[in-house]
Parts: C-alpha cells; sequence; structure tokens
C-alpha cells in the first residue's frame, strides 16, 4: 500500500468531517436486510471469517468439506495469518506493546462438546488459537494468562520464538519516539476531552498534520524505515491499529465452532488484554443457535459481550444481521449516541447461525474511507462481501494525535 502525506491527511480529515454528517447506515439497513437475507440463502458446509483470513479459507473448506472437525477448519484459516509475519495484527509479526514485547489473545468454542478455551497476554509462542484449542482439550480449566500460559505451552510442545519482526520493531520504534501515550483518561471517562490540546475541540487541523507527519517522517528515515513504507507505519503510530481474526465454521451436520485471535491494540500498555480472549466478547458459540465473533476495539466489545449478545439475540429470533446490529447499537448507547466519542470506536462482528445464513456488520465503514471492512465467506464459493455498516465514514483511532508543541 502507498499512502501520500496528502491523501493521508484527506483521510484523517475525512473522519471528522463524518462525525458532523447525520448519515446513519441504520436508515437503509431495512433494504440491506432484505437483500441479505435473500443472498443469504444456507449452503452448507459454509465458513466466514474477517477478510485476513481468506487465503487459507479454501484448504480449511476442503477440510471441511471432507468430514473435519468444525473447530479445527476454524483453526486451520487463523493459522494462516499467525504464522504470516506480514500480518501484523496477529501471531508472528503483530505489533508489539509499549514495551516492544508481542503479546497474543486467543480463544476457541466448540459447539459439539460445548467446551472452550483461552489464553491472555502470552509472550514468545505463535500460535495461540492452537494453545487456547490445547487448554480446551488439556486442563481443566478455561482460560490460562501470561508466564503460566507460556510455561503451559512449552510443556505440551510448543517451541518459543522472538515474534517480533525488524519491521515491527521499527514501528514500534518510531511509535516510542514520536507518540508513546497510552495513560490518560480513555472515551469512556468524563475527562475525555483533556487528551486533546484544545480541549474545547476534538481535532487538530491540516497545517498540524503536516507538521506532525513531515517530523514522523525524519524520524522514521533515520530508524531505517524504507521510504515506500513510510505513509504507512506512520497511519499505523498514529491510529493504532485492534487487527485480529476470527473464524466460525459449520458443518452438514449443523456442528458449529468458532475461534478468535489477536496480538491486540499496538502498543498497549503491557498486560492489557482485549477482548478476543473473553468468551462472550471476542467469540461466542452456542451448538443450539449459531456463532459470532469479533474484530475491533476490545475494550468497546467487552462492555456490551457482544459475541454473546449477538448469539442470544439469535436464539430469540432476530436474523444475523438483526442481531449483530443491536449488539452495535448497544455500543452507541453507551456512549448516549455521541458521534464525536464513537468516531474513535472501530467494530465488526462476523455471524453465522446454524441454519447457515449469515451476516458481518460494522458501526463505520471501515477504518479508511474508500477501504470498507469486508466478511470473507467459503460455502462452494470463496467471496468477500462487504459489512453493513450501521454509520457512514471512517472511524478513527484512540488515543487522538496530540498538537505538537
Ligand atoms: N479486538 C482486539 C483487541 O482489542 O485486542
Amino acid at each position: 500500500m502507498t499512502v501520500s502525506r496528502r491523501d493521508f491527511i484527506t483521510t484523517a480529515l475525512a473522519g471528522s468531517v463524518a462525525v458532523g454528517l447525520s448519515t446513519d447506515a441504520g436508515a437503509t439497513q431495512e433494504s440491506s436486510e432484505k437483500k441479505n437475507k435473500e443472498k443469504h440463502a444456507a449452503k452448507l458446509p459454509i465458513i466466514i471469517c474477517a477478510a485476513n483470513g481468506y487465503n487459507y479459507l479454501d484448504q480449511a473448506y476442503a477440510f471441511l468439506s471432507g468430514g473435519g472437525d468444525t473447530l479445527d477448519a476454524a483453526l486451520k484459516v487463523v493459522q494462516g495469518p499467525e504464522n504470516d509475519p506480514n500480518d501484523e495484527s496477529v501471531g508472528l509479526g503483530g505489533h508489539p506493546n509499549e514495551e516492544g514485547v508481542v503479546e497474543l489473545d486467543a480463544c476457541c468454542m466448540h459447539g459439539p462438546t460445548r467446551t472452550a478455551g483461552s489464553v491472555g497476554g502470552v509472550r514468545n509462542i505463535k500460535n495461540v488459537s492452537l494453545l487456547s484449542n490445547t487448554v480446551r482439550l488439556h486442563t481443566g480449566h478455561i482460560m490460562l494468562v501470561g508466564e503460566g500460559a507460556e510455561r503451559f505451552a512449552v510443556a505440551q510442545g510448543f517451541q518459543r520464538e522472538n515474534l517480533l519482526t525488524d519491521k515491527s520493531r521499527k514501528e514500534w520504534l518510531l511509535w516510542k519516539e514520536t507518540h508513546s501515550d497510552w495513560w490518560g483518561p480513555g472515551i469512556d471517562s468524563p475527562d475525555w476531552r483533556k487528551r486533546f490540546a484544545d480541549p474545547t475541540r476534538a481535532g487538530i487541523d491540516e497545517d498540524e498534520w503536516e507538521l506532525r507527519i513531515r517530523r514522523m517522517e525524519q524520524v522514521a528515515a533515520e530508524i531505517g524505515i524504507p521510504s515506500g513504507l513510510r505513509m504507512e507505519v506512520i497511519r499505523c503510530v498514529i491510529f493504532p491499529p485492534t487487527g485480529t481474526i476470527h473464524c466460525s465454521a459449520l458443518n452438514e451436520k449443523a456442528e458449529i465452532s468458532g475461534c478468535t485471535t489477536t496480538s491486540g491494540l499496538a502498543w498497549k500498555i503491557p498486560g492489557r488484554v482485549g477482548d478476543s480472549p473473553i468468551i462472550g466478547a471476542g467469540c461466542y458459540t452456542d451448538q443450539d443457535v449459531g456463532s459470532a465473533g469479533a474484530t475491533g476495539n476490545g475494550e468497546e466489545n467487552i462492555k456490551v459481550a457482544g459475541a454473546h449478545t449477538i448469539v442470544e439475540n439469535m436464539r430469540h429470533g432476530m436474523s444475523p444481521l438483526e442481531a449483530g446490529m443491536d449488539a452495535l447499537k448497544r455500543i452507541v448507547r453507551n456512549h448516549n449516541g455521541d458521534k464525536e466519542r464513537l468516531q474513535f470506536v472501530d467494530m465488526v462482528y462476523y455471524i453465522l447461525g446454524k441454519d447457515g445464513a449469515y451476516a458481518g456488520v460494522s458501526l463505520w465503514e471501515g477504518y479508511e474511507t474508500g477501504k470498507p471492512h469486508q466478511i470473507a465467506v467459503h460455502d462452494g464459493n470463496r467471496r468477500l462481501e462487504k459489512t453493513v455498516n450501521l454509520f457512514a465514514g471512517a472511524s478513527q483511532s484512540w488515543p487522538p494525535v496530540r498538537r505538537l508543541s
């Protein structure tokens, strides 16, 4: 991806513009829903996942079609990004915490046996999705965290390895030198505006962006980040991504499972655990109903127990689309519908009913204008589909950028 400074500033400012517009996609939701229902006539088996799982769907679908277990199929998908050093949201090469250490979270639920496993804040182990499954299969516990989870992994035969790639390290260095800025009130706080140099307004203007980005380009050059990558890396530093992959799989016997894995929020405070390993937030599967998972702001999703809320909504008769939209609206409710704050929240839900009906829903269209969130689907035909978004426009990432002094 090549991003020019001008593109970047335009995109960054577009977020503020989106906030000013009252263009809820909710108004068009009904017609989208009708289309959705028609388009999503069930075909089994089926696998759905976040877009970064697209390249791994074929082999998982072949495995599932050949009688493979639903959770094993989902794990095959998410291991792809975990093993890929270029996917900086998951596993090897994931963005590190504020101390430059990669910490991973994952969980899984196996519908047929109604069992679950989870790991949080794990260092040095690449395939934490498999580790969560090992917790499920080989302990009487559900969740292991930190050093205990790492030692358990090694005892179970997982290899310790350095998960920080040179690219992620340089990106972290750029963040460290120009931004180190997690401490202070979050968007939940009544004092949230204190994060701005000028608390009377939640934004910075074009000239300030220019100055800030020019300074970051200089530092990026000193660190040795290749010029073609600099704007992409600067975007990552200013808008720390949450990445993540969720996958749910359903077979012809209507057995269903799900899993979610992530390196979590880039540059997080060490020990921060998001929604991904929280059963009921980042992933939830109920053999009687369906499966759901999330990518996006973990803190917001934990507060609405997103995946569990969605599955319960489906249990009470909602379609996958309705169930997901309801969970998004709970996030909106938590901020009293204040789009000035909600611009900093991004959330995507991936939802699969036990009958094979599915939906991908998102709070905003995407992280960037013109690059919509997508759900990857394989039901014999592998494809990417745009999610149905509640609000028009792109989200911005928290924390906001401080003014240059
Ligand atoms: N959704 C991933 C995270 O917040 O850690």
